[in-house]
């Protein structure tokens, strides 16, 4: 783009030059026309007749290049200023959309839609009674306006149920198991407010029929881990679903497993390491799943942990796992959350490593957290299966199914 630039500059400099010149000749030409005019008038001499002689061919001559000179450098003037005009648009243009072959790589068309079921909300809500379901919606239409009317059924039936905790409606807490419990603002949780009240149905839906696709029904017990869990959004849903499961949650934020430890007693938490080994067995666990883990580590770290969950999970068991993917481009994209320089890097190492990383967190850490292969990763398909193969097995893969975002997949050990 530069040297376009450059090049339209040196033109419309020379353009510039050559009028300047013109229309100083149109002026020399000019003021002797002018001259000449001016004495034959003092000397009283008859210019249109003078004209017409045979011998007054010169004069006419000049006359008619003085008037040809001033045309032209009319013409010049009127090129400069389209050039400039055309070149000063461009760059608007420019400003507003990137150029063809930037944009084309935040361009998709594979769209998130497999993996849509809601088994953890359909088992809950057939729990509670119509008469429960009945005193929501009139709490709502009181304190949320509008919140229920969602054309979707299951997304409906999970707000109902998110508010029913949220207000403490005796039928619903009883019926779901869920509880009010809530981390205080210093603890960290993913998300807070009446529409997470008890936890993460979205998420115990997407993790419970990710785990059925690979073969893993949490209705017949098994013991599974949420890997990186902070305070238990996700795990106390699946824990009050199936509550004969044995359910387990790490993650390295002390205040987060103290508090989750505190108000989530079906489940065990640990203190999750930074590094591995987790203290399960080899093959303990029938399955793990990691909601936005592996769209932090880095390379080193992502493998590290890659194997330490084959080493804990059994054969027949399974991983889900999440990631940044070429999605994540489209979406951050989307809602300017990264500069279009950083997410042209982004790509350009996606197509060429597979792999993006960067130590996002800084000094601070993430919540304490701080550890130089704990950041933002993006990884693509390739370098998963690259990383996971012949080990694993992929029972399921949707691009953008973490709202429409992250990339899910679900891993099989054969
Ligand atoms: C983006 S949050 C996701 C939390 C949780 N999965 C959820 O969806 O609510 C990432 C979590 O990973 C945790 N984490 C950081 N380093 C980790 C590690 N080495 N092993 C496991 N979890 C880690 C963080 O403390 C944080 O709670």
């Amino acid at each position: 783009m530069s040297a376009t630039r450059d090049s339209d500059a040196e033109r419309v400099a020379a353009l510039e030059r050559e009028q300047a010149e013109r229309i100083a000749q149109a002026h020399a030409a000019a003021a002797a026309a002018q001259d000449k005019t001016y004495w034959l008038d003092r000397w009283g001499v008859d210019l249109n007749a003078l004209m017409q002689r045979p011998g007054a061919s010169e004069l006419r001559a000049a006359v008619r290049a003085a008037r040809e000179v001033k045309r032209r450098a009319v013409r010049i003037k009127r090129a400069v200023d389209r050039r400039r005009e055309e070149a000063r648009s461009a760059r608007r243009a420019e400003a507003v959309a990137p150029p063809e072959h930037r944009r084309s790589v935040f361009q998709r068309t594979i769209s998130p839609d497999s993996l849509r079921a809601s088994p953890v909300t359909d088992l809950l809500y057939e729990r509670v009674d119509d008469a429960d379901v009945a005193a929501v919606a009139a709490l709502a239409e009181e304190h949320h306006p509008h919140e229920l009317d969602v054309p979707d059924a299951a997304e409906r039936h999970r707000k109902t149920i998110h508010l029913g905790v949220h207000h403490g409606v005796p039928g619903v807490l009883e019926a779901t198991g869920l509880t009010q419990a809530t981390p205080p603002e210093g603890v960290h949780s993913m998300s807070r407010g009446p529409g997470a009240a008890g936890g993460s149905l979205y998420y115990a839906d997407m993790v419970a029929d990710g785990l059925a696709q690979a073969g893993i029904g949490l209705a017949a017990g098994g013991s599974v881990l949420d890997f990186g869990c902070s305070s238990g959004r996700v795990v106390r849903v699946l824990a009050a679903a199936y509550p004969g499961c044995e359910w387990y949650g790490c993650d390295p934020i002390p205040e987060a497993i103290a508090w989750a430890r505190e108000h989530i007693p079906e489940v065990e938490f640990l203190d999750g390491p930074g590094r591995p080994p987790l203290p399960f067995d080899d093959g303990q666990l029938d399955a793990a799943f990691a909601i936005s883990i592996w769209s932090h580590f880095a390379e080193p770290a992502a493998k590290a942990w890659l194997a330490e969950m084959h080493r804990i999970i059994r054969p027949g068991g399974v991983l889900w796992l999440s990631t940044h993917g070429l999605q994540s481009v489209v979406h951050d994209r989307g809602r300017r959350l990264r500069s279009e320089e950083q997410l042209t890097e982004i790509s350009a190492a996606l197509n060429k490593a597979g792999f993006w990383y960067a130590p996002e967190f800084g000094e601070k850490g993430d919540f304490g957290v701080i550890d130089p292969e704990w950041g933002t990763a993006f990884l693509t398909p390739e370098w998963l299966l690259a990383a996971v193969t012949p080990q694993w097995r992929v029972a399921a893969f949707a691009p953008g199914r973490l709202e429409d975002n992250q990339d899910l997949y679900v891993l099989h050990r054969p």
